[in-house]
């Protein structure tokens, strides 16, 4: 079981443009290979914070008379100080605070299957600062944004281990990342 950082990126480091937008990733359609499916057939529990979520609610609920159905299947913790709206049909807790308990009850949940940190990055560097964070997986698209939201506002000290880099099409590159630990 891992706790992995998927995510897919700009040039120049960020997951969405200055108005919350995905439209720069959108253009590429799919991935060829599409690495996204097996990646989430490991998941057995995912985090995402409260902008993501309501991205997602926003755009499943965008055609209020054919709403599209939440996409995954497996437990949801979607952090917030706020009361969010929720959705018919997916298991979704809202939780707000340190990520310790909450990644105890994700890993409970999800047995010996992967966590999934969604984003937005400063989520994914709370669950690094707890040490809690083991990969990182940033698709890289050939585009820079020159504002937005930030992959991973951290310091990272030591250095990640680079696992792979591959290519997909003309636009993306992908780096898979061990995070190291301080001592070992
Ligand atoms: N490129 C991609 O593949 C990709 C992937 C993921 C996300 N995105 C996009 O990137 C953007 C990320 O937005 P973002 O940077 O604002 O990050 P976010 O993590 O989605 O949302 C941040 C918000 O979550 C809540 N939160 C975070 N940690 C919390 C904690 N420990 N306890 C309680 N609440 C907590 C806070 O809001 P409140 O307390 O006010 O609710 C915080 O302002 C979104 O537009 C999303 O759609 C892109």
């Amino acid at each position: 079981m891992a706790t992995i950082f998927y995510t897919a990126t700009s040039l120049d480091g960020f997951i969405a443009d200055p108005n919350n937008s995905l439209d720069w990733l959108f253009q590429f359609g799919e991935l060829e290979p599409n690495t996204f499916e097996a990646f989430l057939a490991g998941v057995g529990a995912i985090a995402m914070g409260s902008t993501t979520y309501q991205w997602l609610y926003d755009h499943l609920s965008a055609e209020a008379d054919n709403p599209q159905p939440w996409p995954y299947l497996v437990p949801t913790w979607v952090f917030t100080s706020r009361q969010l709206p929720t959705m018919a049909n997916a298991d979704l807790r809202f939780v707000s605070g340190e990520v310790e308990p909450i990644h105890r009850a994700m890993a409970i949940a999800a047995g010996d299957k992967n966590l999934w940190i969604v984003g937005g990055g400063d989520l994914a560097g709370q669950f690094y600062d707890a040490g809690l964070l083991d990969e990182l997986v940033v698709q890289i698209a050939s585009v820079a944004l020159g504002g937005g939201a930030p992959l991973f506002p951290r310091r990272v000290d030591p250095p990640l281990q680079l696992l792979s880099a591959k290519t997909y099409g003309h636009h993306f590159a992908e780096l898979h990342y061990r995070v190291l630990r301080p001592h070992g």
